[in-house]
């Protein structure tokens, strides 16, 4: 099949330079999720019709899947979807999607493409309490006879409480036909893509329609408020996912998704978590409140405390981490690592069983296993031009207050004296250490205060 997005319009409610149909919800743009769900459907060709905002739009997609025809001006929905037309396979019906409608399911879709018997037109309507500014599905003996806009509508008419989703499917021949017949004389002075229905009637075409699972499903963005609020039902529903997966959440309404979240058995994520990117919780992993957590494996059992920023790491099996831990990108840990609090590790591996658990910078090093890093260590990584390496041997034991100044090796089982500022190798098995001599001076008296 052929899909056509319309993605034209402007969203000047949204008060934002970002074209409306950019605006990420969940991480991901509206349009990207319509794409997304489009593809679903493996179409022939998929198009976009695009306006507002400019070359924004096909600049958002680097897809050689999607071609991109511009609506300038935009003189309606029905005007939108001729854009298309030059680029649509004849064999193939047409799915009209909107590119600020994200959360449209496949299976609705699929429901609705089941509907359409070859050569029928069929469209997602939706029963809706409150059916204000809709168009309406305006019926005689059960049978869609047309669609009434809001603003044309007779009183009767908008009395009515099915409502066009816009979704539609269409054979591509007679669509091309209807919608060279459309005229603009209505109260919008637009081309109205709803008076294809009319003109299917008037045809003999049959005129189906299929309901989605969710009104949900089918409500667009026009302006943060309603941006917000499909952020939320689209947050509530992966919470539900989760939990019926039987991953424990301490509240579903304070977790946040933007990306893939893959969990184990018996994981448990507590309050004010973010998730982003592809991030994947091995077995018995559990979340302390508040972590920020990007791109990353943890490992089967690894505790992540409260307060951690996690971002393109890989966390060994029985890790802890935290509280106020920071993993910068290219950071792995081995299994049973412990990293503390204010402890920061960029670009560095560390091996089974090593420990920085207190005010740490750890940057461009190689730690073997059971490793101690003592608080307050440095790696002095950038001379201020280049990035040099740290490697430090297994069961080397690093006193407190260390400046490893980089590129430097520590031996294994060395021990480095507290307060060492190690400038050159220290020898495997040895303690090696740089300070200056204690002394305490006798007869040395405390000043007092002058008297003026
Ligand atoms: C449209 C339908 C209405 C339906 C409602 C569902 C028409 C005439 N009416 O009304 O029956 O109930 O959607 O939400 O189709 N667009 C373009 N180019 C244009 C005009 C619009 O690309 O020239 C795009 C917009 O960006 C938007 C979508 O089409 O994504 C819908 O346009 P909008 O003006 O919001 O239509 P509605 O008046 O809401
Ligand atoms: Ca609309």
């Amino acid at each position: 099949m052929n899909v056509v997005i319309l993605a034209a319009g402007m969203g000047k409610r949204m008060q934002s330079a970002l074209p409306k149909v950019l605006h990420p919800l969940a991480g991901k743009s509206l349009l990207g999720h319509v794409v997304d769900t489009a593809r679903t459907l493996s179409p022939t060709r998929l198009c976009i019709i695009y306006g507002h905002g400019g070359d924004a739009v096909p600049a958002a997609f680097a897809a050689t899947d999607i071609v991109f025809a511009k609506q300038e001006p935009q003189l309606g929905t029905g005007h939108a979807v001729m854009q298309a037309l030059p680029f649509l396979d004849d064999d193939t019906p047409t799915l009209v999607l909107y590119g600020d409608v994200p959360l449209t399911t496949s299976a609705s879709l699929k429901k609705l493409l089941a509907c359409a018997a070859p050569g029928s037109l069929a469209i997602l309507t939706v029963d809706m309490p409150d059916p204000t500014g809709y168009g309406r599905m305006v019926r005689e003996d059960g049978k869609i006879v047309r669609i009434a806009e809001q603003k044309d509508a007779t009183e009767a008419e908008r009395a009515l409480t099915e409502i066009n989703t816009g979704i539609l499917i269409a054979p591509t021949p007679h669509l091309k036909r209807w919608l060279a017949s459309l005229s603009n004389n209505n109260a919008q002075g637009e081309y109205y893509l709803t008076d294809i229905v009319a003109c299917a009637v008037a045809d003999g075409v049959p005129v189906h329609s299929a309901q989605p699972g969710a009104i949900w499903e089918t409500l667009g963005v026009n302006s943060k408020v309603q941006l917000a609020e499909l952020e939320r039902i689209f947050q509530r529903n992966l919470a539900n996912q989760l939990l019926e997966q039987g991953v424990t959440l301490a509240d579903p309404a304070r977790l946040d998704v933007r990306g893939t979240l893959v969990c184990g058995r018996d994981v448990t994520i507590d309050v004010g978590c973010i998730f982003e990117g592809d991030v994947v919780l091995a077995d018995n992993v559990s979340v302390g409140a508040h972590c920020v957590i990007r791109q990353a494996r943890i490992g089967n059992g690894a505790q992540i405390k409260p307060f951690c920023h996690i971002d393109d790491a890989v966390v060994g099996a029985a890790a802890v981490i935290g509280p106020y831990a920071r993993l910068r990108p290219g950071t792995t840990l081995g299994e049973g690592a412990h990293v503390g609090n204010f402890v920061e590790i960029k670009n560095s591996q560390i091996g089974n069983g090593s420990k920085a658990n207190h005010l740490a910078y750890i940057g461009d090093a190689t730690i073997g296993a059971r490793v101690n890093i003592g608080a307050g260590t440095i790696t002095c990584n950038y001379d201020g031009v280049n990035k040099s390496r740290t490697i430090i041997e297994d069961d080397a034991f690093i006193g407190s207050d260390t400046q490893l100044v980089a590129p430097v090796r520590v031996g294994a089982g060395a021990t480095l004296g507290a307060g060492t500022t190690l400038t050159k190798d220290a020898p495997a098995g040895k303690l090696t250490l740089s300070r200056s001599k204690q002394v305490t001076l006798d007869g040395w008296q405390r000043p007092t205060k002058l008297q003026k």
